[in-house]
């Protein structure tokens, strides 16, 4: 039978990160990059299904449909594994604050904060939630991202969480992995203890009606215990739910620990990391997920990659994107401030925006290499590899495929 699909021709440099996939992510290195000149490839039903050279494309596939990628250098797709990409309203007010002196912390136990998010996105409709996550959708397929992780969190009851998630699932043009984040803080009107009780029974509900595939919890002071973490995400395992942590952001309280206990997917913010958290983590299969933009717009310090990666740990880079402590979209400012603030290296933080972000959600067999038998999720642009995350300027990728296909912002 014929085949069917397309054959890229022509590329200029096509990234396929084949050693950071050899090396499951842990320790990358240049060479690991696995930058490739005068190669074509094709694709079947979404997947690469060969890779070679330019002017030796076997007669099977010329009957492909093809596309003369012109000398543009090709990249494996962004993937953004850690963001609070649905809400309503902005927190422009606490800016002013924070810069009068008045802390996120202290901001936050007077009310303000995740809670005020809460407020407007428990006003706003689905259809407005959604309208306002494409917008937001848009932006990132500009700069090649295509998968992102998008969580709930800013309804805290089950009405508003669900109707996040429905937002989320609703996208269009970009791949979406969930996360129900009811436990992100407690609402006013509840504790700790009460309020995680009613999540175990509307974790039942998310989970019949396959709204998340994922389960994150904020462990944090004034926020949720390790123990009643603990217990929590147990019961989401017990339901098949896989679990990520926001880990050590503002104190050592040790959400990280907990997830290498748990074999979670990820933990994230791990700021507070000391020396034996900071091994621990590295030396499991649970991804660090460092988000610098936060760090930068909270004034706080930065987790430490370094120890992270020189001890063989799998760090991953997220934007983050919330409108309290990350109002940005812009994954070139992540990875600057990743090699000026982490002194993070190029292929690291190359390898930590694919594989490694793929890694965080489970998908690394799938998605975050541009190898035989992976998914076609990739974007083109003039720019060499070693121009990324260099200027300030954001970076615009010239077009972005995923499965091959190429997708209209
Ligand atoms: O990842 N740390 C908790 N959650 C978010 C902040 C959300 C917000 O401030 O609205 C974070 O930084
Ligand atoms: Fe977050």
């Amino acid at each position: 039978m014929a085949k069917k699909g397309t054959i890229f021709r022509n590329a200029g440099e096509l990234m396929t990160l084949s050693g950071v996939l050899q090396k499951q992510g842990r320790k990358p290195l240049k060479e690991d990059l696995g930058v490739v000149k005068k190669k074509a490839f094709a694709v079947e039903d979404g997947k690469i299904s060969w890779i070679g050279n330019n002017d030796k494309i076997p007669k099977a596939y010329k009957a492909l449909k093809e596309v003369d990628l012109k000398k543009k250098n090709v990249f494996p797709g962004f993937i953004d594994c850690h963001t609070h990409f649905v809400f309503a309203g902005d927190r422009k007010h606490e800016f002013e604050l924070r810069n009068q002196g008045t802390s996120y912390q202290e901001i936050a136990n007077k009310g303000g904060g995740i809670l005020f998010t809460v407020e407007s996105t428990r006003k706003a409709s689905e259809k407005k939630l959604t309208e306002l996550a494409q917008q937001r959708v848009k932006e990132h397929l500009k700069q090649g991202v295509t998968t992102v992780e998008i969580k709930s969190g800013y309804g805290l009851n089950l009405k508003t969480e669900k109707k996040m998630l429905k937002a989320a699932r609703a996208l269009k043009g970009i791949q979406v992995v969930t996360t129900y984040l009811g436990a992100h803080a407690i609402p006013k009107e509840m504790n700790e203890e009460s309020y995680l009780e009613t999540l175990k029974e509307d974790l039942k509900i998310i989970k019949k009606n396959k709204l998340a595939d994922r389960v994150d919890i904020f462990v944090e002071k004034n926020y949720f215990s390790k123990e009643k973490a603990k217990d929590y995400l147990n019961t989401a395992i017990e339901m098949g739910f896989k679990v990520t942590i926001h880990a050590d952001q503002l104190n050592l309280t040790g959400g990280s620990d907990l997830a290498v206990e748990l074999k979670a997917q990820s933990a994230d913010h791990v700021i507070c990391l000391d020396k034996k958290g900071k091994k621990t983590l590295a030396q499991s299969q649970t991804v660090a997920v460092l988000l610098p933009a936060a760090d930068f717009y909270l004034q706080c310090d930065y987790p430490d990659a370094r120890a992270l990666i020189d001890q063989g740990g799998r760090v991953a880079l997220a934007t983050d994107h919330n409108p309290g402590s990350s109002p940005t979209q812009n994954i070139s400012f992540v990875g600057l401030l990743a090699r000026l603030k982490m002194k993070m290296s190029l292929p690291e933080v190359f390898a930590a925006l694919t594989y490694n972000g793929a890694c965080a959600l489970g998908l690394e067999n799938q998605r975050g290499s541009l190898t035989l038998g992976k998914q076609a999720d990739f974007f083109i642009t003039e720019k060499p590899w070693q121009n990324f995350f260099y200027s300030m300027e954001n970076h615009q990728a010239e077009k972005t495929y995923i499965k091959g296909k190429a997708v209209k912002p």
